[in-house]
């Protein structure tokens, strides 16, 4: 049997993402998803941080399936907004979800905003829990905040954030995903995990 990690998520790409990066330090290793295991009641996600909301989807996932079990938290953090939306990034202009919503909302908060001000970071929390055993580590991915949605690919707020990296001309929506998931707050946050996990997991 290989050894199973679960992932907290129905997200089939970060799934993928996650098995990628942990098979280079577990060989063998196969991630699963929660589309994969019996249905579970999944915890209202109520922290005021992602390590928070991480931990306790993590908390959640081990308690429910006895697996060791991997959760994120992440979303934009804006600096004149004071790092809002923060957690609430998803239902940023209420429920239910709707990205072109939150995008909206988000240009016109910032519409007086100069350029030199629209500077901001996506953040994510990654959790592990494997019964006594809790890790937290957190990825970020600066840039800004353009003032025209640009770009398909991605979700959520991509079309609106040019990171810094990738000569800071296109949008987190304009790169192919292993462009983004090189640099990407989600990809920092699981390459610095895998390492530290594979010893729990046997490697
Ligand atoms: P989740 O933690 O992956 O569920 O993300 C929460 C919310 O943060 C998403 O619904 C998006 O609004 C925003 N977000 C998180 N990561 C990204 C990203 O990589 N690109 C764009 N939006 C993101």
């Amino acid at each position: 049997m290989p050894e199973r990690v679960f992932l907290a998520s129905r997200n089939a790409k970060k799934v993928a993402e996650m098995q990628r990066i942990l098979a280079e330090h577990v060989p063998g290793v196969l991630v699963v998803g929660l589309d994969d295991v019996p249905d579970y009641d999944e915890p209202v996600e109520d922290a005021p941080d992602f390590a928070g909301n991480a931990l306790l989807k993590a908390r959640a996932g081990w308690a429910a399936t006895g697996l060791p079990t991997v959760a994120d938290d992440s979303g934009l953090c804006v600096d004149a907004l004071n790092s809002m939306p923060g957690v609430l990034s998803a239902r940023w202009s209420g429920p239910p979800k709707d990205d072109d919503r939150n995008n909206r909302l988000l240009l016109d908060q910032l519409v007086d905003v100069p350029e030199e001000r629209r500077g901001a970071h996506f953040e994510c929390a990654v959790a592990f829990v494997a019964g006594e055993r809790e890790l937290v580590v957190t990825g970020q991915m600066k840039g800004r905040v353009i003032r025209e949605c640009r770009g398909s690919g991605g979700f959520g707020y991509d079309v609106l954030f040019v990171p810094d990296d990738q000569a800071g001309t296109l949008t987190s929506a304009e790169m192919d995903s292993a462009t983004k998931d090189a640099i990407s707050h989600r990809g920092r946050a699981l390459r610095a995990l895998a390492p530290q996990i594979a010893p729990v997991l046997g490697a």
